[in-house]
């Protein structure tokens, strides 16, 4: 269905605007969620103009494949605004446009404001955007904004309290890309919709959980950003936990926002709490050295442009929740994070708990006595799509031994990168004004009580860094973490395997 609204995006002129949200923008509108009635405002430093900014914008969607005509149409909404986000006269020059527009387009005073650029900034915007006197009376205020929410539990309060003076929650729409993401939605259908793993979703039949976000790409130029942030903050504050809570909350009573909320809520309350000692039990580190890449060298962290030479920053993640409440309690969360591994895979493994006693005769001698493979259900969030399900079946033949079958269901995620897709769904999600795939503050608050434990941790201490070669996966205490506790890593990438013969 059509929409009407105006867009004003903050940080127009940047890289997400420019690589997620014109193509996602282009989307809905060749899917007809956009046609006559939306108008699009960029606003950055740069001295653009609406020509300029028409092109940069027909450029970023030129592999969407648009006709001329739509390519002409689809641009000729967009207009932009040179503005010093600190100046109120240049909020002055955007209400007038923005007024304008809403005529013009027929735009119901619905307002989306997307805030795509430095988080310092976030702040003064939202202040701005009051007192000037932008937000409509006529029809919605919504405000999206990007990550980070914050740099630790205290700013991220700051701001959470800045913004709600002027929007109130169920107006904000705080982006979290991974919740837009096919299969991360799927974890609630996977979960919900199937007896056969609802009933079997606690920690008397789950021996662990292992979430892995393994990229292949280093900080590329953003070492700038990733220098405040690190592996930590960029990924586990917000994305793994996003998941941990997805897959550890309890059954919503609808499948509404509000329901989904309290029950990630208190999937995230339940965290266990590290002490400092707890933490370095728990929770390992790793930066990047020099290695080699599918044939081709990279350089270490440290030598990446904007990187400190001595940097202490961690650029791969592995750790382990514990989950204290009834369904959980003694069950393991592990996750990984990193750049520069193997290659691009994120998946989540559900690894059941071993069978009591194999009941079946093996041929070979050796193997008398082993244990069965324990079953793995894997839900493939990308660069594949899908889930499946590693069973112990009969060996076609005589006698009764089993062999690992697996029940394999591929779908194909419509683009290779399926952050703009993601995107899509998020944008549409805020013109239907539906939270659900969003985070919320009680989220993000819990979220950062956790991470900052661990930050100021290892604050506390030096780490040996670089530990791990650029195109390997991770340090060798991620795999340690899990072997004290009888556990490994259930997946690798082939090649991990083939080096290891
Ligand atoms: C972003 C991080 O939130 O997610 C990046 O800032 C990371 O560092 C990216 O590369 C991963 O997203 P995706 O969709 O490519 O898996």
């Amino acid at each position: 269905m059509e929409q009407a609204a105006l867009f004003t995006i903050f940080g127009g002129t940047g890289d997400l605007a420019q690589r997620k949200l014109y193509p996602s923008l282009f989307r809905l509108y060749k899917k007809g969620n956009l046609a006559e009635h939306f108008a699009v405002i960029g606003t950055a430093r740069r001295p653009w103009s609406d020509d300029h900014y028409r092109e940069i914008v027909c450029d970023k969607i030129k592999d969407l494949n648009p006709t001329d005509e739509e390519k002409k149409d689809f641009a000729s909404h967009f207009y932009y605004l040179s503005h010093d986000v600190n100046d109120t006269k240049h909020y002055d020059q955007l209400k007038d446009l923005s007024d304008k527009l809403d005529e013009q387009y027929g735009l119901q005073g619905n307002r989306i404001y997307y805030l795509a650029m430095a988080p310092q900034f976030f702040g003064t915007i939202v202040n701005h955007l009051k007192s000037q006197g932008i937000l409509t009376t006529t029809g919605y205020n919504r405000l999206v904004i990007e990550k980070p929410f914050g740099f630790d539990y205290d700013s991220a309060a700051e701001l959470n309290q800045q913004i709600r003076n002027v929007f109130p929650e169920e107006d904000i729409f705080r982006i979290d890309h991974y919740l837009g993401k096919e299969m991360i939605q799927n974890i609630s259908v996977i979960r919900f919709g199937n007896n056969i793993f609802e009933s079997l979703w606690n920690n008397r039949y789950i021996e662990n959980i292992q979430i892995t976000f393994s990229e292949a790409l280093g900080v590329e130029d953003r070492g700038g950003y990733y220098e405040q942030s690190g592996a930590l903050k960029d990924m586990v504050q917000n994305h793994i936990l996003q998941v941990v809570a997805l897959l550890a909350m309890e059954v919503p009573t609808s499948f509404s926002n509000s329901s989904i909320r309290q029950e990630k809520v208190k999937a995230l309350e339940a965290i266990r709490r590290y002490s400092s000692e707890e933490v370095l039990q728990n929770f390992v580190r790793g930066q990047y050295d020099a290695g080699t890449l599918d044939g081709k060298d990279f350089v270490a962290y440290h030598d990446e442009p904007k990187v400190a030479e001595d940097s202490l920053m961690e650029t791969f993640v592995a750790g382990k929740f514990l989950i204290d409440n009834f369904r959980w309690s003694g069950i393991p969360f592990y996750i990984r994070t990193g750049k520069r591994m193997t290659e691009k895979g994120t998946r989540i493994n559900i690894v059941f708990k071993q069978l009591p006693v194999n009941v079946f005769n093996f041929e070979q001698e050796e193997a008398k006595g082993a244990d069965l493979p324990q079953n793995i259900l894997t839900i493939y969030i990308q660069p594949t799509e899908g889930f499946s399900l590693t069973l112990n079946g009969k060996k076609i033949g005589q006698g009764f031994n089993t062999e690992p079958v697996k029940l394999d269901f591929r779908q194909s995620a419509e683009v290779t990168e399926n952050s703009p897709e993601a995107y899509e769904k998020l944008l549409l999600d805020a013109l239907n004004g539906d939270a659900t795939n969003f985070s919320h503050w009680d989220e993000v608050a819990n979220s950062w009580e956790i991470v900052d434990r661990i930050r100021h941790t290892w604050d506390k201490t030096t780490p040996g860094f670089p530990n791990y070669a650029a195109g390997t996966m991770g340090p060798q205490s991620a795999f340690d973490l899990l072997a004290k506790n009888g556990h490994e890593w259930t997946w690798q990438p082939d090649q991990w395997y083939r080096e290891r013969g």
